[in-house]
């Protein structure tokens, strides 16, 4: 039995739940430990985490009844939900519900949203620079989020706010990656003209929100943007470059052509990078790089995070 309290991670498996669960178990001195929530706790990457110490418990985001029951006795949790798995934002919305009002009877005493801008307060819906989607967004994935704070708020559930940026992991993970053109040269595309991106190592998300968790009751309540540096298209452009030993070129193009790649999610993100781009001050300001140092020491750079991650990135 142990006396360290108990912080359950929602997505533990996944990018930002498995980066906290890691943070947790990797402080074996600290005063936490970490219970991760999953849908099948036979997985490997399950058994992984059950083998840095942490406890694995069954849970659906879907279902509110596994979420009471594995936020029991937990004295944080860190609610994420998860878009890309089926990309219904109304599904999101009621996710993120389940999450609230689970932390909320089982006395939860710090909560982490992770959360992103409702875009609408950037981009009302009669602004026509980018199109309206499914009726009443303009970035499905970040509006939902936003929205979501207040359910948090409502309930009055005791909650920071963790603004998360774009993982860098994007060029690994979700086909952002350099790619060869007719001449054979590589180049990244992004509607970013030259604006900046707030991007980040996804594995230093965790380490963040397990810095909000050591600070904890000073920072609930309160709004927290994290980011590892702000880059233009053509500065990842030239670290990827640096990294891969070959010419990498920005492939600057506009949001309706990014629109109209017509892969699933590609107006929603067509979207995104219009707001990033529109908005950097915005965007950028909301997410700073000293508080994200202070509440993890060890954050990296895009060219740290490329050193230990270049073999990774698919050429294709
Ligand atoms: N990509 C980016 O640049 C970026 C930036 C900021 C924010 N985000 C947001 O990050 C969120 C996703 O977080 P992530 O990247 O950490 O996720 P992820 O790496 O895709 O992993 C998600 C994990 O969540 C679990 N999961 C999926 N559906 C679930 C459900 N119904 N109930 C319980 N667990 C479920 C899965 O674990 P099991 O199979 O083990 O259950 C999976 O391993 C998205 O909403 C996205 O919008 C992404």
């Amino acid at each position: 039995m142990t006396d360290k309290k108990i912080i359950a991670v929602a997505g533990a498996t996944g990018a930002q739940g498995g980066g906290l669960v890691r943070a947790i178990m990797a402080d074996s001195g600290g005063p936490f430990t970490a219970r991760a929530l999953t849908r099948n706790p036979n997985s490997d990457k399950a058994k992984a985490l059950a083998a840095l110490g942490a406890e694995i418990v069954h849970a659906d985001v879907d279902d509110a009844s596994s979420l009471m029951s594995a936020f029991r006795g937990a004295h944080g949790a860190y609610c994420v939900t998860f878009f890309w798995e089926h990309m219904k934002p109304e599904k999101e919305l009621a996710e993120a519900r389940n999450l609230a009002q689970a932390v909320k009877q089982a006395k939860v005493a710090h909560v982490i949203w992770s959360t992103l801008e409702d875009t609408r307060k950037l981009v009302p819906l009669s602004d026509n620079r980018m199109p309206t989607l499914r009726g009443k967004y303009k970035v499905p994935h970040f509006d939902v989020k936003g929205e979501a704070d207040g359910i948090f708020v409502e309930l009055g559930v005791p909650t920071t706010f963790l603004v998360t940026s774009f993982y860098w992991d994007n060029f690994i993970n979700f086909g952002m990656g350099p790619k060869k053109g007719p001449d054979g040269s590589l180049a990244i595309t992004l509607p970013m003209g030259s604006a900046r991106l707030a991007g980040i190592a996804a594995e230093d998300i965790g380490k963040c929100a397990y810095g909000v968790f050591k600070k904890g009751k000073d920072l609930i309540g309160k709004t927290v943007g994290i980011a590892g540096e702000y880059l233009t298209g053509a500065q990842m452009a030239a670290s990827l470059a640096k990294a891969l030993g070959q010419p990498v070129r920005y492939n600057e193009i506009t949001p309706e052509v990014y629109r109209g790649f017509g892969f699933p999610g590609a107006d929603d993100l067509g979207n995104m990078f219009q707001v990033d781009r529109d908005f950097e001050k915005e965007m950028c300001g909301a997410r700073n790089l000293d508080a994200s140092r202070s509440l993890n020491p060890e954050l990296q750079t895009f060219e740290q995070w490329l050193t230990k991650n270049k073999g990774k990135i698919p050429i294709e």
